[in-house]
Protein backbone atom coordinates (compact mmCIF):
# COMPACT_ATOMS: atom_id res chain seq x y z
CA UNK A 1 0.00 0.00 0.00
CA UNK A 2 1.26 3.60 -1.15
CA UNK A 3 0.00 6.52 1.42
CA UNK A 4 0.94 9.75 0.20
CA UNK A 5 1.74 12.99 2.35
CA UNK A 6 2.87 16.17 0.97
CA UNK A 7 6.38 17.27 1.89
CA UNK A 8 5.40 21.16 0.83
CA UNK A 9 6.32 23.42 3.11
CA UNK A 10 2.26 24.87 2.55
CA UNK A 11 1.37 21.35 3.77
CA UNK A 12 3.77 21.25 6.53
CA UNK A 13 2.64 24.50 7.78
CA UNK A 14 -0.88 22.86 7.77
CA UNK A 15 0.27 19.97 10.07
CA UNK A 16 1.42 17.27 7.36
CA UNK A 17 4.53 16.23 9.40
CA UNK A 18 2.36 15.62 12.12
CA UNK A 19 -0.06 13.61 10.00
CA UNK A 20 2.92 11.58 8.57
CA UNK A 21 4.42 10.75 12.13
CA UNK A 22 0.97 10.04 13.12
CA UNK A 23 0.68 7.63 9.93
CA UNK A 24 3.79 5.89 10.58
CA UNK A 25 2.64 5.13 14.16
CA UNK A 26 -0.68 3.41 13.12
CA UNK A 27 1.05 1.23 10.30
CA UNK A 28 3.40 0.20 12.95
CA UNK A 29 0.58 -0.71 15.67
CA UNK A 30 -1.81 -2.28 12.58
CA UNK A 31 1.92 -4.30 11.33
CA UNK A 32 0.77 -3.11 7.72
CA UNK A 33 2.84 -3.51 4.57
CA UNK A 34 2.82 0.20 3.58
CA UNK A 35 4.78 2.89 2.26
CA UNK A 36 4.99 6.29 3.25
CA UNK A 37 5.23 8.97 -0.13
CA UNK A 38 6.15 12.53 0.74
CA UNK A 39 5.30 13.97 -2.57
CA UNK A 40 4.64 17.56 -3.27
CA UNK A 41 1.18 19.34 -3.23
CA UNK A 42 -1.56 19.66 -5.64
CA UNK A 43 -1.92 23.37 -4.68
CA UNK A 44 -5.84 22.92 -3.11
CA UNK A 45 -4.32 24.37 0.42
CA UNK A 46 -7.88 24.17 2.04
CA UNK A 47 -7.85 20.49 1.61
CA UNK A 48 -4.60 20.64 3.01
CA UNK A 49 -3.01 18.30 4.78
CA UNK A 50 -4.39 16.13 1.97
CA UNK A 51 -3.65 12.25 2.16
CA UNK A 52 -4.09 10.07 -0.35
CA UNK A 53 -4.37 6.39 -0.57
CA UNK A 54 -3.04 3.94 -3.86
CA UNK A 55 -6.16 1.69 -4.46
CA UNK A 56 -6.53 -0.81 -7.76
CA UNK A 57 -9.15 1.65 -9.02
CA UNK A 58 -6.40 4.77 -8.65
CA UNK A 59 -5.73 6.78 -6.23
CA UNK A 60 -7.94 8.60 -3.24
CA UNK A 61 -7.76 11.57 -1.40
CA UNK A 62 -8.69 12.56 2.07
CA UNK A 63 -8.13 16.24 3.61
CA UNK A 64 -7.92 18.26 5.49
CA UNK A 65 -6.78 15.26 7.30
CA UNK A 66 -5.44 15.68 11.48
CA UNK A 67 -3.17 13.58 12.85
CA UNK A 68 -6.18 11.94 15.26
CA UNK A 69 -7.85 11.15 11.78
CA UNK A 70 -5.13 9.07 10.71
CA UNK A 71 -6.61 5.91 12.32
CA UNK A 72 -10.33 5.84 10.96
CA UNK A 73 -9.09 6.90 7.41
CA UNK A 74 -6.72 3.50 7.43
CA UNK A 75 -9.99 1.48 8.97
CA UNK A 76 -11.62 2.93 6.42
CA UNK A 77 -9.74 1.90 3.76
CA UNK A 78 -8.99 -1.38 4.83
CA UNK A 79 -12.65 -2.58 5.52
CA UNK A 80 -12.96 -2.21 1.48
CA UNK A 81 -16.28 -0.76 1.61
CA UNK A 82 -18.34 -1.96 3.97
CA UNK A 83 -18.08 1.30 6.16
CA UNK A 84 -19.79 4.33 5.08
CA UNK A 85 -18.24 7.03 3.35
CA UNK A 86 -15.73 9.05 5.83
CA UNK A 87 -16.41 12.43 6.07
CA UNK A 88 -12.70 14.02 4.79
CA UNK A 89 -12.63 11.23 1.59
CA UNK A 90 -12.63 13.84 -1.19
CA UNK A 91 -12.83 11.17 -4.33
CA UNK A 92 -10.67 10.77 -6.93
CA UNK A 93 -8.20 13.79 -7.19
CA UNK A 94 -8.15 14.21 -10.38
CA UNK A 95 -11.59 15.01 -10.55
CA UNK A 96 -11.82 17.17 -7.52
CA UNK A 97 -13.11 20.30 -9.77
CA UNK A 98 -10.37 22.79 -9.23
CA UNK A 99 -8.04 20.26 -10.50
CA UNK A 100 -9.68 18.97 -13.10
CA UNK A 101 -10.45 22.77 -14.66
CA UNK A 102 -7.12 23.31 -14.93
CA UNK A 103 -4.67 22.40 -17.63
CA UNK A 104 -1.72 21.42 -16.26
CA UNK A 105 1.23 21.52 -18.23
CA UNK A 106 4.24 22.19 -16.02
CA UNK A 107 2.84 21.32 -12.67
CA UNK A 108 1.35 18.51 -14.51
CA UNK A 109 3.48 15.79 -11.87
CA UNK A 110 3.30 17.81 -8.79
CA UNK A 111 1.45 16.86 -6.16
CA UNK A 112 1.54 12.88 -7.78
CA UNK A 113 5.15 11.73 -8.00
CA UNK A 114 7.67 11.28 -5.70
CA UNK A 115 10.15 14.58 -5.93
CA UNK A 116 13.37 12.49 -5.32
CA UNK A 117 12.51 9.43 -7.18
CA UNK A 118 14.02 10.08 -11.03
CA UNK A 119 12.60 6.58 -11.99
CA UNK A 120 8.78 8.06 -10.85
CA UNK A 121 9.85 11.48 -13.18
CA UNK A 122 11.17 9.12 -15.98
CA UNK A 123 7.30 7.09 -15.94
CA UNK A 124 5.48 9.89 -16.09
CA UNK A 125 7.10 11.80 -18.68
CA UNK A 126 9.96 13.26 -17.36
CA UNK A 127 13.26 13.49 -19.10
CA UNK A 128 11.55 12.83 -22.56
CA UNK A 129 12.22 16.64 -23.54
CA UNK A 130 16.01 16.11 -22.99
CA UNK A 131 15.97 13.30 -25.52
CA UNK A 132 14.71 15.24 -28.24
CA UNK A 133 16.83 18.42 -27.35
CA UNK A 134 20.14 16.59 -26.84
CA UNK A 135 19.34 15.00 -30.93
CA UNK A 136 19.25 18.65 -31.50
CA UNK A 137 21.37 21.58 -32.21
CA UNK A 138 21.86 24.56 -30.11
CA UNK A 139 20.45 26.32 -32.46
CA UNK A 140 17.14 24.11 -32.99
CA UNK A 141 16.27 23.92 -29.56
CA UNK A 142 16.33 28.04 -29.08
CA UNK A 143 14.55 28.34 -32.47
CA UNK A 144 12.15 25.21 -31.10
CA UNK A 145 11.71 27.73 -27.91
CA UNK A 146 11.48 30.91 -29.41
CA UNK A 147 8.88 29.17 -31.65
CA UNK A 148 6.28 28.26 -28.45
CA UNK A 149 5.93 31.73 -27.92
CA UNK A 150 7.12 31.40 -24.17
CA UNK A 151 7.70 34.73 -22.18
CA UNK A 152 9.62 35.13 -18.74
CA UNK A 153 7.37 33.96 -16.04
CA UNK A 154 8.99 35.97 -13.30
CA UNK A 155 6.94 38.86 -14.47
CA UNK A 156 8.65 40.87 -17.41
CA UNK A 157 7.64 38.39 -20.05
CA UNK A 158 10.31 38.84 -22.10
CA UNK A 159 10.48 36.31 -24.62
CA UNK A 160 12.70 33.10 -23.45
CA UNK A 161 13.76 31.93 -27.19
CA UNK A 162 15.18 35.60 -27.73
CA UNK A 163 17.50 35.68 -24.28
CA UNK A 164 18.48 32.10 -24.96
CA UNK A 165 19.61 33.73 -28.22
CA UNK A 166 21.05 36.43 -27.43
CA UNK A 167 23.57 34.59 -24.60
CA UNK A 168 23.85 31.46 -27.75
CA UNK A 169 25.55 34.09 -30.04
CA UNK A 170 27.77 35.78 -26.95
CA UNK A 171 31.29 34.86 -27.59
CA UNK A 172 33.16 33.29 -24.21
CA UNK A 173 34.91 30.23 -22.80
CA UNK A 174 32.05 29.83 -19.56
CA UNK A 175 28.67 31.08 -20.05
CA UNK A 176 25.90 30.08 -17.04
CA UNK A 177 22.70 29.67 -16.37
CA UNK A 178 20.97 31.18 -13.31
CA UNK A 179 17.69 30.51 -12.06
CA UNK A 180 15.77 32.87 -10.27
CA UNK A 181 14.56 31.03 -7.45
CA UNK A 182 14.02 34.40 -5.34
CA UNK A 183 9.97 33.77 -5.13
CA UNK A 184 9.59 37.42 -3.58
CA UNK A 185 6.12 38.52 -4.79
CA UNK A 186 3.54 38.48 -2.22
CA UNK A 187 1.24 35.14 -2.40
CA UNK A 188 3.12 33.84 -4.51
CA UNK A 189 4.55 30.58 -4.43
CA UNK A 190 4.55 28.58 -7.76
CA UNK A 191 8.33 28.04 -8.07
CA UNK A 192 8.53 26.76 -4.56
CA UNK A 193 5.84 24.64 -5.23
CA UNK A 194 7.37 23.14 -8.51
CA UNK A 195 11.32 22.78 -6.39
CA UNK A 196 9.24 20.99 -4.18
CA UNK A 197 7.01 18.93 -5.99
CA UNK A 198 9.11 18.64 -9.04
CA UNK A 199 12.48 19.71 -8.81
CA UNK A 200 13.07 17.37 -11.90
CA UNK A 201 11.64 19.67 -14.15
CA UNK A 202 13.65 22.21 -13.12
CA UNK A 203 16.83 20.45 -13.54
CA UNK A 204 15.90 19.47 -16.49
CA UNK A 205 14.80 23.13 -17.65
CA UNK A 206 17.96 24.30 -17.02
CA UNK A 207 20.26 21.36 -18.83
CA UNK A 208 18.10 22.00 -21.97
CA UNK A 209 19.19 26.04 -21.59
CA UNK A 210 22.84 24.70 -20.82
CA UNK A 211 22.84 22.72 -23.98
CA UNK A 212 21.25 25.34 -26.24
CA UNK A 213 23.60 28.34 -25.08
CA UNK A 214 26.72 26.62 -24.39
CA UNK A 215 26.81 26.73 -21.09
CA UNK A 216 27.92 23.83 -18.52
CA UNK A 217 27.31 25.39 -14.94
CA UNK A 218 24.21 26.18 -13.61
CA UNK A 219 23.28 28.54 -10.02
CA UNK A 220 19.91 27.87 -8.87
CA UNK A 221 19.49 31.60 -6.31
CA UNK A 222 16.93 29.86 -3.66
CA UNK A 223 15.39 32.32 -1.31
CA UNK A 224 16.86 32.34 2.67
CA UNK A 225 13.20 31.99 3.52
CA UNK A 226 12.54 28.27 1.18
CA UNK A 227 14.54 25.96 3.47
CA UNK A 228 12.33 22.97 2.64
CA UNK A 229 13.03 23.27 -1.00
CA UNK A 230 16.64 23.66 -0.11
CA UNK A 231 16.51 20.44 1.14
CA UNK A 232 14.19 18.94 -1.49
CA UNK A 233 16.49 20.47 -4.31
CA UNK A 234 19.33 18.85 -3.20
CA UNK A 235 17.99 15.31 -2.79
CA UNK A 236 17.21 15.50 -6.11
CA UNK A 237 20.85 17.00 -7.79
CA UNK A 238 22.42 14.48 -5.67
CA UNK A 239 20.47 11.68 -7.51
CA UNK A 240 20.53 12.90 -10.81
CA UNK A 241 24.83 13.26 -10.44
CA UNK A 242 24.48 9.38 -9.61
CA UNK A 243 22.23 9.05 -12.78
CA UNK A 244 24.28 10.68 -15.09
CA UNK A 245 22.04 13.24 -15.48
CA UNK A 246 24.17 16.01 -14.12
CA UNK A 247 27.68 16.03 -14.86
CA UNK A 248 30.90 15.62 -17.07
CA UNK A 249 28.53 14.19 -19.72
CA UNK A 250 24.56 14.60 -19.53
CA UNK A 251 22.73 11.18 -19.89
CA UNK A 252 26.38 9.77 -22.26
CA UNK A 253 25.92 12.19 -24.35
CA UNK A 254 29.04 14.96 -24.86
CA UNK A 255 27.27 17.55 -23.50
CA UNK A 256 28.57 18.64 -19.74
CA UNK A 257 26.23 20.06 -17.18
CA UNK A 258 26.73 20.62 -12.96
CA UNK A 259 24.61 22.44 -10.73
CA UNK A 260 24.49 24.16 -7.45
CA UNK A 261 21.96 25.65 -4.99
CA UNK A 262 22.98 29.15 -3.53
CA UNK A 263 21.02 30.72 -0.64
CA UNK A 264 19.85 34.59 -0.36
CA UNK A 265 19.63 36.16 2.82
CA UNK A 266 16.31 37.86 2.59
CA UNK A 267 16.39 40.93 0.34
CA UNK A 268 13.69 41.44 -1.67
CA UNK A 269 15.77 43.31 -4.73
CA UNK A 270 18.28 40.24 -4.89
CA UNK A 271 15.07 38.98 -6.74
CA UNK A 272 16.19 41.98 -9.85
CA UNK A 273 19.00 39.83 -11.99
CA UNK A 274 21.51 41.98 -11.76
CA UNK A 275 21.30 42.44 -7.18
CA UNK A 276 21.11 38.57 -7.65
CA UNK A 277 24.38 38.09 -9.54
CA UNK A 278 26.22 40.33 -6.98
CA UNK A 279 24.41 38.53 -4.22
CA UNK A 280 25.40 35.68 -6.38
CA UNK A 281 28.83 36.63 -6.60
CA UNK A 282 29.13 37.32 -2.65
CA UNK A 283 28.63 40.93 -2.66
CA UNK A 284 26.03 43.03 -0.82
CA UNK A 285 23.09 42.66 -3.32
CA UNK A 286 23.19 46.01 -5.36
CA UNK A 287 21.05 46.65 -8.34
CA UNK A 288 23.63 47.42 -11.78
CA UNK A 289 22.69 49.72 -14.53
CA UNK A 290 21.75 48.25 -18.16
CA UNK A 291 23.02 47.46 -20.17
CA UNK A 292 25.35 45.92 -20.52
CA UNK A 293 22.59 42.82 -19.98
CA UNK A 294 23.53 39.87 -18.17
CA UNK A 295 23.17 38.04 -21.13
CA UNK A 296 26.46 39.69 -22.39
CA UNK A 297 28.00 40.39 -19.17
CA UNK A 298 26.45 38.25 -16.15
CA UNK A 299 27.63 36.07 -13.61
CA UNK A 300 31.48 36.70 -13.08
CA UNK A 301 31.18 38.49 -16.43
CA UNK A 302 30.29 36.34 -18.44
CA UNK A 303 27.15 35.50 -20.62
CA UNK A 304 24.46 34.20 -18.37
CA UNK A 305 20.87 33.27 -19.04
CA UNK A 306 18.84 34.10 -15.90
CA UNK A 307 15.39 32.88 -15.87
CA UNK A 308 12.95 32.47 -13.18
CA UNK A 309 12.02 28.53 -11.72
CA UNK A 310 8.70 28.33 -14.02
CA UNK A 311 9.93 29.88 -17.37
CA UNK A 312 12.87 27.06 -17.11
CA UNK A 313 10.53 23.96 -15.93
CA UNK A 314 8.51 25.25 -18.54
CA UNK A 315 10.93 24.29 -21.26
CA UNK A 316 11.08 20.20 -21.16
CA UNK A 317 7.36 19.79 -22.39
CA UNK A 318 7.92 22.35 -24.98
CA UNK A 319 11.01 20.08 -25.96
CA UNK A 320 8.73 17.40 -25.29
CA UNK A 321 5.79 17.99 -27.34
CA UNK A 322 6.44 20.71 -29.59
CA UNK A 323 6.40 24.60 -29.80
CA UNK A 324 3.31 24.00 -31.95
CA UNK A 325 1.34 22.06 -28.86
CA UNK A 326 2.66 24.39 -26.19
CA UNK A 327 1.65 27.84 -27.96
CA UNK A 328 -1.65 26.40 -29.30
CA UNK A 329 -2.87 27.77 -25.47
CA UNK A 330 -3.02 30.90 -24.48
CA UNK A 331 -4.46 34.40 -26.21
CA UNK A 332 -2.82 37.17 -28.29
CA UNK A 333 0.89 37.35 -27.29
CA UNK A 334 0.45 35.37 -24.03
CA UNK A 335 1.56 32.00 -25.26
CA UNK A 336 1.08 28.64 -22.89
CA UNK A 337 -0.03 28.10 -19.61
CA UNK A 338 0.74 30.27 -16.51
CA UNK A 339 -0.12 28.76 -13.10
CA UNK A 340 -2.07 30.98 -11.26
CA UNK A 341 -2.07 31.68 -7.34
CA UNK A 342 -4.39 32.72 -5.18
CA UNK A 343 -3.89 34.27 -1.63
CA UNK A 344 -5.15 36.84 0.99
CA UNK A 345 -8.87 37.00 1.76
CA UNK A 346 -9.58 33.80 -0.50
CA UNK A 347 -12.34 31.05 0.19
CA UNK A 348 -10.28 28.42 -2.64
CA UNK A 349 -6.83 29.74 -1.90
CA UNK A 350 -3.82 27.97 -3.98
CA UNK A 351 -2.38 26.85 -7.45
CA UNK A 352 -4.45 26.86 -10.57
CA UNK A 353 -2.80 26.62 -13.79
CA UNK A 354 -4.62 27.58 -17.02
CA UNK A 355 -3.83 29.02 -20.19
CA UNK A 356 -4.24 32.87 -20.70
CA UNK A 357 -7.25 34.28 -21.32
CA UNK A 358 -9.32 33.49 -18.15
CA UNK A 359 -11.01 36.63 -17.16
CA UNK A 360 -9.88 38.29 -13.55
CA UNK A 361 -13.09 37.76 -12.26
CA UNK A 362 -14.01 34.39 -13.48
CA UNK A 363 -10.41 33.53 -11.68
CA UNK A 364 -11.66 35.31 -8.27
CA UNK A 365 -14.94 34.81 -8.29
CA UNK A 366 -15.22 31.36 -10.25
CA UNK A 367 -12.09 29.51 -9.30
CA UNK A 368 -11.58 31.52 -6.28
CA UNK A 369 -14.99 31.31 -4.71
CA UNK A 370 -14.63 34.56 -3.17
CA UNK A 371 -13.56 35.90 0.07
CA UNK A 372 -13.13 33.23 2.76
CA UNK A 373 -14.40 36.11 5.02
CA UNK A 374 -17.54 35.84 3.05
CA UNK A 375 -18.10 39.51 2.87
CA UNK A 376 -17.80 41.00 -0.85
CA UNK A 377 -14.76 41.14 -2.76
CA UNK A 378 -13.60 44.49 -3.01
CA UNK A 379 -9.83 44.84 -4.64
CA UNK A 380 -7.39 42.14 -5.81
CA UNK A 381 -3.44 42.67 -6.26
CA UNK A 382 -2.65 41.62 -8.98
CA UNK A 383 1.52 40.95 -9.35
CA UNK A 384 2.78 40.96 -6.35
CA UNK A 385 3.86 44.26 -3.91
CA UNK A 386 4.30 46.18 -7.10
CA UNK A 387 1.43 45.23 -8.54
CA UNK A 388 -1.49 47.03 -9.13
CA UNK A 389 -4.81 47.27 -7.08
CA UNK A 390 -8.01 46.30 -9.50
CA UNK A 391 -11.18 46.57 -8.44
CA UNK A 392 -14.23 44.48 -9.17
CA UNK A 393 -15.62 47.03 -12.42
CA UNK A 394 -11.97 45.59 -13.90
CA UNK A 395 -12.74 42.32 -13.73
CA UNK A 396 -13.36 41.53 -16.80
CA UNK A 397 -9.55 41.79 -17.83
CA UNK A 398 -8.40 38.48 -19.16
CA UNK A 399 -5.16 37.46 -17.75
CA UNK A 400 -3.07 38.04 -20.24
CA UNK A 401 0.16 40.60 -19.97
CA UNK A 402 -0.88 43.15 -22.57
CA UNK A 403 -4.54 43.59 -21.45
CA UNK A 404 -3.13 43.98 -17.78
CA UNK A 405 -0.33 46.99 -18.89
CA UNK A 406 -3.47 48.39 -20.83
CA UNK A 407 -5.06 48.83 -17.51
CA UNK A 408 -2.11 50.12 -15.82
CA UNK A 409 -1.00 46.92 -14.29
CA UNK A 410 0.88 43.92 -14.49
CA UNK A 411 0.43 39.77 -14.07
CA UNK A 412 3.81 39.99 -12.71
CA UNK A 413 4.64 36.11 -11.36
CA UNK A 414 1.00 35.84 -11.15
CA UNK A 415 0.00 35.89 -7.77
CA UNK A 416 -3.09 37.25 -6.94
CA UNK A 417 -4.28 38.90 -3.12
CA UNK A 418 -7.72 39.38 -2.55
CA UNK A 419 -9.16 41.86 -0.39
CA UNK A 420 -12.86 42.25 1.29
CA UNK A 421 -14.54 45.27 1.68
CA UNK A 422 -12.90 46.63 5.52
CA UNK A 423 -9.76 46.86 3.28
CA UNK A 424 -8.58 50.58 3.77
CA UNK A 425 -6.72 51.21 0.56
CA UNK A 426 -4.60 54.17 1.76
CA UNK A 427 -3.29 52.44 4.40
CA UNK A 428 -2.33 49.68 1.01
CA UNK A 429 -0.96 52.64 -0.17
CA UNK A 430 1.25 53.63 2.45
CA UNK A 431 1.90 49.94 2.94
CA UNK A 432 3.98 50.19 -0.92
CA UNK A 433 5.62 52.77 -0.38
CA UNK A 434 6.76 51.54 3.12
CA UNK A 435 7.44 48.60 1.57
CA UNK A 436 10.07 50.50 -1.03
CA UNK A 437 11.42 52.58 1.56
CA UNK A 438 12.90 49.39 3.51
CA UNK A 439 13.75 47.26 0.45
CA UNK A 440 15.24 49.51 -1.57
CA UNK A 441 18.78 49.07 -2.48
CA UNK A 442 19.56 52.45 -1.55
CA UNK A 443 21.71 52.80 -5.45
CA UNK A 444 19.11 55.89 -6.97
CA UNK A 445 17.34 58.87 -5.73
CA UNK A 446 13.77 58.91 -6.42
CA UNK A 447 13.26 55.12 -5.04
CA UNK A 448 15.85 55.78 -1.67
CA UNK A 449 14.41 59.07 -1.09
CA UNK A 450 11.08 58.84 -2.89
CA UNK A 451 9.59 56.03 -0.74
CA UNK A 452 10.43 57.78 2.29
CA UNK A 453 9.31 60.80 1.61
CA UNK A 454 5.80 58.98 0.05
CA UNK A 455 5.26 57.45 3.51
CA UNK A 456 5.30 61.00 5.01
CA UNK A 457 2.83 62.37 2.44
CA UNK A 458 0.35 59.76 2.96
CA UNK A 459 0.76 60.00 6.66
CA UNK A 460 0.14 63.52 6.41
CA UNK A 461 -3.01 62.30 4.18
CA UNK A 462 -4.20 60.02 6.62
CA UNK A 463 -3.98 63.00 9.07
CA UNK A 464 -6.17 65.33 6.78
CA UNK A 465 -3.59 67.91 6.75
CA UNK A 466 -3.73 69.65 3.28
CA UNK A 467 -5.32 66.97 1.76
CA UNK A 468 -5.75 68.39 -1.43
CA UNK A 469 -1.81 69.41 -1.69
CA UNK A 470 -0.64 65.73 -0.03
CA UNK A 471 -2.88 64.33 -3.38
CA UNK A 472 -0.94 66.10 -5.54
CA UNK A 473 2.79 66.08 -4.22
CA UNK A 474 1.98 61.86 -3.75
CA UNK A 475 1.04 61.67 -7.56
CA UNK A 476 4.01 64.07 -8.84
CA UNK A 477 5.84 61.44 -6.32
CA UNK A 478 5.10 58.50 -8.31
CA UNK A 479 5.38 59.51 -11.81
CA UNK A 480 9.08 60.59 -10.68
CA UNK A 481 9.61 57.06 -9.12
CA UNK A 482 8.35 55.41 -12.06
CA UNK A 483 10.07 57.13 -15.26
CA UNK A 484 13.55 58.46 -12.82
CA UNK A 485 14.03 54.75 -11.20
CA UNK A 486 17.13 52.09 -11.94
CA UNK A 487 15.30 48.96 -11.59
CA UNK A 488 11.51 47.80 -11.09
CA UNK A 489 11.67 48.47 -7.38
CA UNK A 490 11.37 51.73 -7.19
CA UNK A 491 9.77 52.18 -10.79
CA UNK A 492 6.69 49.98 -10.10
CA UNK A 493 5.97 51.36 -6.63
CA UNK A 494 3.74 53.52 -7.77
CA UNK A 495 1.26 50.92 -9.65
CA UNK A 496 -0.10 50.01 -6.18
CA UNK A 497 -0.09 53.22 -4.62
CA UNK A 498 -1.54 54.64 -8.31
CA UNK A 499 -4.04 52.15 -8.71
CA UNK A 500 -5.42 52.84 -5.32
CA UNK A 501 -5.92 56.35 -5.59
CA UNK A 502 -7.47 55.97 -9.20
CA UNK A 503 -9.64 53.45 -8.49
CA UNK A 504 -10.79 53.73 -4.61
CA UNK A 505 -10.91 57.73 -4.60
CA UNK A 506 -12.90 57.78 -1.38
CA UNK A 507 -10.61 56.04 0.63
CA UNK A 508 -8.37 59.32 0.10
CA UNK A 509 -10.45 61.98 1.05
CA UNK A 510 -10.22 63.88 4.12
CA UNK A 511 -11.18 62.01 7.54
CA UNK A 512 -14.84 63.66 8.45
CA UNK A 513 -15.55 63.05 4.70
CA UNK A 514 -14.60 58.96 4.87
CA UNK A 515 -16.80 58.46 7.74
CA UNK A 516 -19.50 59.99 6.97
CA UNK A 517 -19.19 57.58 3.90
CA UNK A 518 -18.73 54.80 5.59
P1 LIG B 1 13.23 43.90 -17.92
O1 LIG B 1 12.11 44.16 -18.83
O2 LIG B 1 14.32 44.90 -17.75
O3 LIG B 1 13.98 42.58 -18.42
C1 LIG B 1 13.37 41.38 -18.62
C2 LIG B 1 14.42 40.34 -18.93
O4 LIG B 1 14.79 40.38 -20.30
C3 LIG B 1 15.73 40.50 -18.19
O5 LIG B 1 16.22 39.22 -17.87
C4 LIG B 1 16.64 41.20 -19.18
O6 LIG B 1 18.00 40.99 -18.93
C5 LIG B 1 16.18 40.52 -20.44
N1 LIG B 1 16.42 41.25 -21.68
C6 LIG B 1 15.94 42.47 -22.04
N2 LIG B 1 16.33 42.78 -23.29
C7 LIG B 1 17.07 41.73 -23.74
C8 LIG B 1 17.74 41.43 -24.97
N3 LIG B 1 17.73 42.27 -26.00
N4 LIG B 1 18.40 40.26 -25.07
C9 LIG B 1 18.41 39.41 -24.04
N5 LIG B 1 17.79 39.61 -22.86
C10 LIG B 1 17.13 40.77 -22.73
O7 LIG B 1 12.57 43.54 -16.52
P2 LIG B 1 13.22 43.22 -15.08
O8 LIG B 1 13.62 44.48 -14.43
O9 LIG B 1 14.23 42.13 -15.20
O10 LIG B 1 11.99 42.59 -14.31
C11 LIG B 1 10.91 43.36 -13.91
C12 LIG B 1 9.77 42.43 -13.61
O11 LIG B 1 10.07 41.66 -12.47
C13 LIG B 1 8.49 43.15 -13.29
O12 LIG B 1 7.63 43.03 -14.39
C14 LIG B 1 7.92 42.41 -12.09
O13 LIG B 1 6.67 41.86 -12.40
C15 LIG B 1 8.87 41.29 -11.85
N6 LIG B 1 9.08 41.01 -10.44
C16 LIG B 1 9.03 39.70 -10.07
C17 LIG B 1 9.19 39.30 -8.77
C18 LIG B 1 9.09 37.86 -8.39
O14 LIG B 1 9.06 37.54 -7.19
N7 LIG B 1 9.05 36.93 -9.31
C19 LIG B 1 9.47 40.31 -7.73
C20 LIG B 1 9.54 41.66 -8.23
C21 LIG B 1 9.34 41.98 -9.54
FE1 LIG C 1 17.98 50.31 -5.84
FE2 LIG C 1 15.47 51.25 -5.68
FE3 LIG C 1 17.09 52.27 -7.45
FE4 LIG C 1 16.19 49.74 -7.73
S1 LIG C 1 14.98 51.60 -7.84
S2 LIG C 1 18.29 50.51 -8.05
S3 LIG C 1 16.09 49.13 -5.57
S4 LIG C 1 17.36 52.37 -5.21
Amino acid sequence: LKIYIPRDSGAIALGANEVARALKAEIAARGLDARIIRNGSRGLYWLEPMMELETPAGRVAFGPVKPSDVPSILEHHLSSGGLPPHSLDLGRPEELPYLARQTRLTFARCGVIDPVSLEDYEAHGGLRGLRNALAMTPEQIVAEVTESGLRGRGGAGFPTGIKWKTVLEAAGPQKYIVCNADEGDSGTFADRMIMEGDPFVLIEGMIIAGIAVGATKGYIYLRSEYPHAEVTLNEAIGVARKAGLLGPSVLGSRYAFDLQVRMGAGAYVCGEETALLDSLEGKRGMVRAKPPLPAHVGFLGRPTVINNVISLASVPIILDRGAAFYRDFGMGRSRGTIPIQLAGNVKYGGLFEAAFGLTLGEIVDGIGGGTASGRPVRAVQVGGPLGAYFPRELFDTPFDYEAFAAKDGLIGHAGIVVFDDTVDMLKQARFAMEFCAVESCGKCTPCRIGSTRGVEVLDRLAQSIEPERQLEIVKDLCNTMKFGSLCALGGFTPYPVMSAITHFPEDFRPAPVRQTAE
